[in-house]
Formats: structure tokens, sequence, C-alpha cells
């Protein structure tokens, strides 16, 4: 199972000024990619804090919560929420047939699954904005090394950074 990590971060490496905050500082470069890369996996992962953000489910794909509230629950089968933990849902996702998932963040469930060692790609899309404080790719302190695979001008001066990590 391929995880890609799939972010938008601000210059100033920043996903969000805070854990409420809605993810609409991107352009459209930035949204298309998204699209496509998920659609083609099929599956996302998030935290709930992303999905509360987000507000609704994202059709055409399989959207997976992280949470720890027993009394979220859905009738919809392409919203699921789990509090299982990030091996189990990778495994979950490979007994249904999946061979590769987007982790679409926030920085809390990103760290779960890079510290479990989850992660093979991340895709970065460096947006042309400063907001000096905020909330990071990763929410505690880690030194892993990654490869640069490519590089490229999507359009809006939005730039697409996908690396490789090196386990
Ligand atoms: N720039 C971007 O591309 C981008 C992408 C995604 C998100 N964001 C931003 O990131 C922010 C949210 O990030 P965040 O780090 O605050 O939160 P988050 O990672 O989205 O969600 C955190 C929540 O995930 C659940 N969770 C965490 N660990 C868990 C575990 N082991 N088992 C089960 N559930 C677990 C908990 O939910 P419960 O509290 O419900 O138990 C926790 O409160 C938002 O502002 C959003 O806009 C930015």
């Amino acid at each position: 199972m391929k995880v890609i990590l799939l972010m938008a971060v601000t210059a100033d490496g920043m996903i969000a000024r805070n854990s409420m905050q809605l993810i609409d500082w991107t352009g459209k470069a930035d949204k298309q990619y998204f699209v496509q890369i998920t659609r083609e996996a099929g599956a996302m992962i998030m935290g709930s804090k992303t999905f509360d953000t987000i507000g609704t489910v994202l059709p055409g794909r399989k959207n997976i919560v992280m949470t720890r509230d027993k009394k979220r629950k859905s009738q919809d089968k392409d919203l699921i929420f789990t509090d299982q933990a990030p091996g189990q849902i990778l495994s979950d996702l490979a007994a249904q047939g999946f061979s590769c998932v987007t982790l679409i963040g926030g920085s809390m469930v990103n760290t779960l699954f890079l510290k479990a060692n989850l992660i093979d790609e991340l895709h970065i899309t460096m947006v042309p904005r400063l907001f000096g404080r905020g909330l990071s790719l990763f929410s505690d302190s880690l030194d892993t090394h990654l490869e640069l695979m490519a590089v490229k001008e999507i359009g809006e001066g939005h730039v697409l950074l996908i690396y490789r990590l090196q386990k």
C-alpha cells in the first residue's frame, strides 16, 4: 500500500493559521492537483479537525476520518469514522483492494503516520503566501530524510514538490 501525504504549505511552511481554519487560501492549480491525486487513489485519510474544516464528504472517494469520538457515526458508505491505528486502517484498505491512499492532514494525523513509518511520498504544494505563525506539516520533533523526486510550477506561483521518504 502506497501512502501519499498530500498537503499545501505557505512559503514559511505553515498548513493553517490554526486548527479551525478552512483550506481556502490555495489556488485553483492546487485544488485541481488535490482532486486528481485523491480520485486516482480513491481513498483519503484525515483527522477529525481537518474533516470539520472541510465540512462535507468529498464525493467519489472514500473519506476516512480519524476520531476517538464514539458518537460520530455515518450512514454514508463513503464516510468512515474510525479510531483504528494507522497500520490497521491501511490493512483494511488493502483488503478492500486499494493499492494507494492519500493522507490529507492535518498536522496531528500526519505525525501519527510519519512516526509509524507509514508514509511513502510527500506531495507538497508551496503556495506564495506567508502566515508567520500557525500549524506546520507535523506537530512533533522529527529527523526524517527526504529524496526530492520532482519539482514543478503548476500555475499561480504554486510549486509542487514531490519527495520520497528514505526509510
Ligand atoms: N494546508 C493543507 O494542505 C491542510 C490539509 C489538511 C488540514 N489542514 C489544516 O490542518 C488543521 C487541522 O489539523 P490538526 O493537526 O489540528 O488536526 P487533525 O490532524 O486534522 O485532526 C486531529 C484529530 O484527529 C483525531 N485523532 C488524532 N489522533 C488519533 C488517533 N490516534 N486515533 C483516533 N483519532 C485520532 C482526533 O479527533 P477527535 O478529537 O475527534 O477524537 C484529533 O483531535 C486545520 O486548520 C486544517 O485546515 C491543512
